[in-house]
């Protein structure tokens, strides 16, 4: 076997979906992963280390925990400018859709972020993603969505773009042009739907910047007949799909999301069991936010025991955005799954791993811990999984290896 390091006296969390919850090896026993340039050649029991790896260099973890790298599925971190002001209006009262009624809200993100140049955009950006990293975040998803013209909508993927190429992580971009009306198109919904689903599209097409199409369909945002002519112009594009779906009210966006073969739908406060027996058809993975129920302090909660009764994969990501949910930090969202939501730990972590892959349409990738799989890696000095979904305020990354470094 040709490998180029290997990880010993750990134990390892693979989040495989066999074994115990966290298919873990040899059930916590003392374990090693083998690497093998940007990916994993092998994984198990240090007892069965094969032998004739006498080159490779050897890293002794002290029983430490490894995991996947973990993998934040949903991010706004590109935008101009805070809306710690909005915090605080919500703080005298005003909800967060009176706010985004009156032309704060996103549309204040919208200004901000148009005002900005790339280089802005991509200084601002950065100390946000190495927070993520920090947290041992391996993959992150970022959203354009606050430029609503093609201009401004390219400036933000090429910035999204361009982080992925300037910190160790790998990144995939989603074009979230239908994010909110630009005052522009205020009494011209639909003419605004044609810019999105034609000249928006095309110009981020013909650069490649973005992998994925996402909108927001509620009443702040778009019907989801609006949602369904951008998804249907993203489909011919050969571009994957997902939504903001059900976050304050039910548009039966999940529904529509899945019969057109999304990726995720995504927060699902207002989810109903039609909607959800179709993202169980579809494999449509649920992207629970609990950042934003939190900040917006939501009090109807996304349908847990539904999702699990019809093996609805959920997964969990930050959210990170000015707006709804400030949170920059995985591990935080994974404790706010659980102290929320009332996901077990074990499912907050594959809510960050394997779901969130999936969700990513990278589950064949990255994720899990096994041969085949990039070597993705987050060490812990942790005594038991759980412990990372427990602790609030607490970063115990020991390291973190990316594509085998
Ligand atoms: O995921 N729901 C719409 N979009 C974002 C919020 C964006 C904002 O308020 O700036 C969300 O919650
Ligand atoms: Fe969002």
């Amino acid at each position: 076997m040709q490998v180029d390091h290997v990880l010993v006296d750990a134990r390892i969390a693979t989040m495989a979906p066999d074994g115990d919850p966290y298919g873990s090896v040899a059930d916590g026993a003392a374990a090693a992963v083998a690497i093998a340039g940007d990916r994993i050649a092998w994984v198990g029991p240090m007892a069965d280390l094969p032998t004739g790896l006498g080159a490779a260099r050897r890293t002794g973890l002290d029983g430490r925990w490894i995991t996947p790298g973990l993998i934040d599925c949903h991010t706004h971190l590109v935008h101009g400018g805070d809306r710690a002001h909005e915090f605080e209006l919500r703080l005298e009262g005003a909800s967060y859709e009176e706010l985004a009624r009156a032309g704060g809200g996103i549309l204040s993100t919208v200004r901000a972020t148009r005002a900005a140049s790339e280089a802005d955009l991509l200084a601002s950006a950065l100390p946000r993603l190495d927070g993520l990293i920090a947290e041992g975040a391996t993959t992150v998803e970022i959203k354009s969505g606050y430029g609503l013209s093609v201009a401004d909508e390219v400036k933000m993927l090429r910035v999204a773009r361009e982080l992925g190429r300037v910190r160790p992580v790998t990144t995939r971009t989603t074009l979230l042009a239908a994010h909110a009306l630009p005052p522009e198109f205020a009494d011209d919904p639909e003419g605004y739907i044609d810019l999105c689903a034609g000249p928006i599209l095309d110009a981020v097409a013909a650069e490649g910047l973005a992998d994925a199409v996402d909108a927001f369909c509620d009443r702040i945002g778009f019907t989801a007949a609006q949602t369904a002519r951008v998804f249907t112009a993203a489909r011919a594009r050969g571009l994957a799909i997902k939504l903001h779906a059900e976050q304050l009210s039910d548009q039966g966006g999940a529904a529509l999301a899945a019969g057109m073969g999304a990726l995720s739908a995504d927060h699902l406060e207002y989810l109903d069991e039609a909607g959800a027996i179709a993202m169980a058809r579809a494999g449509t993975v649920a992207v629970l936010l609990p950042g934003a129920f939190y900040f917006i302090r939501e009090t109807r909660l996304p349908p847990v025991d539904l999702l699990r009764r019809l093996g609805v994969p959920i997964a969990i990501s930050t959210d990170l955005n000015p707006g709804s949910s400030p949170l920059n930090s995985p591990l935080l969202a994974m404790n706010m799954a659980c102290t929320l939501f009332r996901l077990t730990p074990a499912e907050a972590l594959a809510g960050m791993t394997r779901h969130a892959a999936t969700a990513l349409g990278m589950g064949g990738d990255t994720g899990t811990i096994a041969p085949g799989r990039r070597a993705d890696l987050a060490i812990w000095s942790i005594e038991r999984p759980a412990e990372l979904a427990y602790r609030i305020g607490f970063n115990p990354l020991y390291r973190r290896i990316w594509g085998g470094k």
